[in-house]
C-alpha cells in the first residue's frame, strides 16, 4: 500500500522555536507511515492576493508562485496548519498563502463547482501563543473552519501552546497531542 501523504503549513519564522518543537513532537505521535512534506511560509514567500479576479473566469492564478501548494492540497490525506498566534492571527506569510486559496472561493461560489477541490481530507491545527489566553486561536480557529469548507477539509483535532512567553514546558500536552494525531489518523480511514 502507498505511504499516505501529509502536508505541513509552517508559520514560524523560527526551525527551532515552540511551533517546531509542537510539529516535532506531533510528527513522533503520528500513528500511520506518512510521507510528510512541509512548505514553510517564511521561506516561501507566497505573494498576497492581488484581488484580480481572474479565478473568477477561469481555474488558476495569474501568479504561479502557489502552483505547489495547490498540488499538495489536492493530492494531501491530511493538512496540518501549525503556527504562532500573532496579533490574535496568522502571521503574514501564511494569511498570504490562505489568501490565495480565494480561487477555490471563486471556483465553488462564482463558477458554481462542487466541490472545488476533489479530495476531502481532515486537518489538525497546532498553535502556540505567548499569553495564557485561548483568543487567538479562538480566531484562526473560525478563519480556519471558514477556509475549509472550499478545501474539502475538516478540522478534525486541535492543540494549543499558550503562554509560551512563561512557559517553555511542553510535557503537559503530550496527551492531547497524541489524541490529536491519532483523530487525524483514525479520521482517513472513514
Ligand atoms: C509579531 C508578533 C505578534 C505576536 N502576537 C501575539 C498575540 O497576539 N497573542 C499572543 O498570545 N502571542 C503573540 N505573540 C507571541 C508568539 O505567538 C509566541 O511567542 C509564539 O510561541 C512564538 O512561536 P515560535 O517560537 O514558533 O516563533 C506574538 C509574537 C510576535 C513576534
Amino acid at each position: 500500500m502507498p505511504k499516505k501523504r501529509g502536508f505541513i503549513l509552517f508559520g514560524s519564522p523560527h526551525q527551532n522555536g515552540a511551533t517546531a518543537r509542537l510539529v516535532q513532537a506531533f510528527l513522533k505521535a503520528f500513528p500511520e507511515e506518512t510521507e510528510w512534506t512541509m512548505v514553510e511560509a517564511y521561506h516561501q514567500k507566497i505573494a498576497p492576493c492581488l484581488g484580480c479576479g481572474l479565478c473568477e473566469h477561469k481555474e488558476g492564478c495569474v501568479n504561479s508562485d502557489f502552483d505547489q501548494i495547490d498540488h499538495l492540497l489536492r493530492t494531501c490525506d491530511y493538512l496540518v496548519v501549525a503556527s504562532p498566534v500573532y496579533n490574535l492571527s496568522f502571521p503574514a506569510p501564511l494569511k498570504a498563502i490562505f489568501d490565495r486559496t480565494q480561487r477555490y472561493f471563486s471556483a465553488r461560489f462564482v463558477r458554481g463547482e462542487r466541490p472545488p477541490i476533489a479530495k476531502h481530507k481532515k486537518a489538525a491545527m497546532l498553535l502556540t501563543c505567548g499569553a495564557d489566553s485561548r483568543d487567538g486561536a479562538d480566531i484562526i480557529r473560525k478563519q480556519l473552519k471558514m477556509i475549509f469548507t472550499v478545501l474539502n477539509t475538516e478540522l478534525a483535532g486541535e492543540v494549543l501552546w499558550k503562554n509560551t512567553d512563561r512557559d517553555k514546558n511542553m510535557e503537559p500536552l503530550m496527551g492531547v497531542l497524541a489524541e490529536t494525531a491519532e483523530k487525524l489518523a483514525i479520521a482517513w480511514d472513514l
